[in-house]
């Protein structure tokens, strides 16, 4: 082999690590920063779906992913609730809202689910709730595992009374996941 030849040779096996380098770091980079999003801290953002009858408060409080689609289902849900004439507040979780809950007769906390985690600044704020011993109570998360979810044990162990209902909504099957959350909304706003 001739000596321009070894070293174009050369040349392509070291393109050829750093692409793989680059790529490699690029997935890890893409992954945590999509695994992170149970982790972030989001400023209050308060939505307030006004009812037909003052005293029937709904409350929705969940951790979005980086996608919009836990922000689609925890609208949807609060749609159903709000068409069964209940007020409905949707917020993030963080040290912004109050902890007693007492005023609202239905309660949703939703966490993101990553390598079978949920959001710790959900799960914070669920650890410190207080005086919702009447209200009907509803955990769910947002992910795509159709064989586990652990995610939802973990997050009800967390609060201080046993959930109501626990749901997990799919990501990959948007459409009929999202009229399911509506579904969901007119049945815990009706029964
Ligand atoms: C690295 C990674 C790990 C995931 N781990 C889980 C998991 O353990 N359980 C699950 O149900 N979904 C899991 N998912 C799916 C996400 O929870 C699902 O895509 C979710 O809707 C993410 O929302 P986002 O796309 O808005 O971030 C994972 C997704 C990624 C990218």
């Amino acid at each position: 082999m001739g000596k321009s030849n070894r070293k174009g040779r050369k040349k392509a096996i070291l393109i050829l690590i750093i692409c793989i380098v680059v790529i490699g770091l690029g997935t890890l980079g893409g992954t945590l920063y999509v695994t992170s999003a149970g982790n972030v801290k989001h400023k209050s953002n308060e939505i307030i779906l006004p009812g037909t009858d003052s005293n029937r408060n709904a409350l929705i409080i969940y951790q979005p992913g980086r996608s919009e689609y836990g922000t689609t289902i925890a609208t949807n849900l609060a749609k159903g609730l709000n068409e069964s004439g209940y007020e409905v507040t949707i917020n993030y979780p963080g040290d912004f809202l109050s902890e007693n809950l007492e005023e609202y007769e239905i309660v949703a906390f939703g966490t993101t689910v990553y390598n079978g985690e949920l959001s710790p600044v959900l799960g914070d704020y669920v650890s410190a709730i207080k005086n919702i011993d009447n209200s009907k109570i509803l955990i769910y998360s947002t992910g795509m595992m159709t064989d586990n979810s652990s995610e939802l044990d973990e997050l009800s162990k967390l609060l201080y009374r046993k959930a109501d209902y626990l749901e997990k909504f799919l990501s990959n099957q948007e459409e009929s996941e999202v009229k399911r959350a509506y579904d969901l909304g007119i049945t815990l706003g009706g029964s």
